[in-house]
Order: structure tokens, then C-alpha cells, then sequence
């Protein structure tokens, strides 16, 4: 299916399921030879990385622990610019290798605000994982590690992506019709 509606919007096929196989098999492996050796905590950002994570985490070799936590900052395609707080971080992250796992980093404000907390957390170091980033709109200067895809500046679905809550389950990801 190239065109499908969710709610009052249409989407066309963006990128095809295999692509973002590939691109995620590949960070799999970078942070696998990112993180031979070491422990490292993945802090997976609901509702959207859900995907992503379960996708990567089959082909993960080093030693990892999981925590999920929630913090969001969009509504519809429009980003509302107020940030919501994060909750959901109970482990103690004293001297750890974290690694953010998201599926989009956009403005990046989500990412900036989730590194602002974990700074107080005496954490060995912060990296990020994201299945999709989107250079041209990102507003921060922290970097972004690990990238599956980068894409110009279009509202997505699919993959754990979501349009008003709908659209996760996508299999291949969809942008907005010009
Ligand atoms: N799609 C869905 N959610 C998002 C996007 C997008 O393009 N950017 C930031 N959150
Ligand atoms: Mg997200």
C-alpha cells in the first residue's frame, strides 16, 4: 500500500521495511563494538522507541539492562515546544553507561532535556541511540551517536512512530502527503 489515511491525514510510503532493517541491523552492530566489555543500561523513551528497542535488542551482544522511560513534547505534527517530565527513571544510574534509545530525534529537545537530568545522576557516560534523526531540524549541539536514518525535515509514521496516537504498528514508515 503506498497511500494510506490515518484520521484527517494522508501518508505515502517513505521508506520500506527492509531499509529500516538494514540501517538498524547496523547501529545493532556499532554499539556492540561501542560497548564490548562494559555494562550499559539502555533507557528506552515510550511510547515511540518501543519498536526500535525490541527491533535492536534481538541484536544486542554486551551485557544490558533495560529501564523505559516516558517523557513527551509533540501533539499532532506541530511540536508544542512544552516539554512534560520524565518519569518512569527509578534505577540508580551511579556510575553507569547509559544509552538513550529513541525513535526520532527531531528538535532534539526531548534528547537535551533527558541528558539536563541524567547530568545530576553521576552516570560514567550518556550516549544516544535513534532509529530516525532529522538533521535539518535539530536545534541542539549535543551529538547524536548512533543514527539509522537520517531524513529531511517531513512528519513521519510507522515503526513506533505515531500521528495523534496513530500509525505505531506501521510496518514500512510513511511521510504526510505534500
Ligand atoms: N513523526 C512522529 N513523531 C514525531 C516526529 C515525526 O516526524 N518528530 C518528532 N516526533
Ligand atoms: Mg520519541
Amino acid at each position: 500500500m503506498n497511500k494510506i489515511t490515518l484520521g484527517d491525514r494522508c501518508f505515502e510510503l517513505f521508506i520500506p521495511h527492509s531499509e529500516i532493517d538494514k540501517a538498524i541491523a547496523e547501529v545493532a552492530q556499532a554499539i556492540n563494538r561501542e560497548y564490548e566489555n562494559n555494562c550499559l543500561m539502555l533507557l528506552i523513551t515510550l511510547n515511540g522507541a518501543i519498536v526500535f528497542a525490541a527491533d535492536l535488542l534481538k541484536q544486542l551482544t554486551v551485557d544490558c539492562r533495560i529501564s523505559c522511560i516516558k517523557l513527551s513534547s509533540y501533539s499532532g505534527t506541530e511540536c508544542t515546544h512544552t516539554i512534560k517530565d520524565l518519569i518512569g527513571l527509578t534505577e540508580d544510574l551511579t556510575n553507569q553507561r547509559v544509552l538513550i534509545i529513541e525513535d526520532i530525534v527531531d528538535t532534539g529537545n526531548t534528547y537535551a532535556y533527558i541528558v539536563d537530568i541524567l547530568k545530576n545522576q553521576n552516570v560514567k557516560d550518556i550516549k544516544i541511540a535513534t532509529m530516525i534523526f532529522k538533521p535539518d531540524a535539530y536545534k541542539h549541539s549535543l551529538p547524536v551517536h548512533f543514527v539509522g536514518l537520517p531524513i529531511p525535515d517531513k512528519f513521519i509514521v510507522g515503526r513506533g512512530l505515531d500521528y495523534n496516537g496513530t500509525g505505531r504498528n506501521l510496518i514500512d514508515i510513511y511521510q504526510v502527503c505534500e
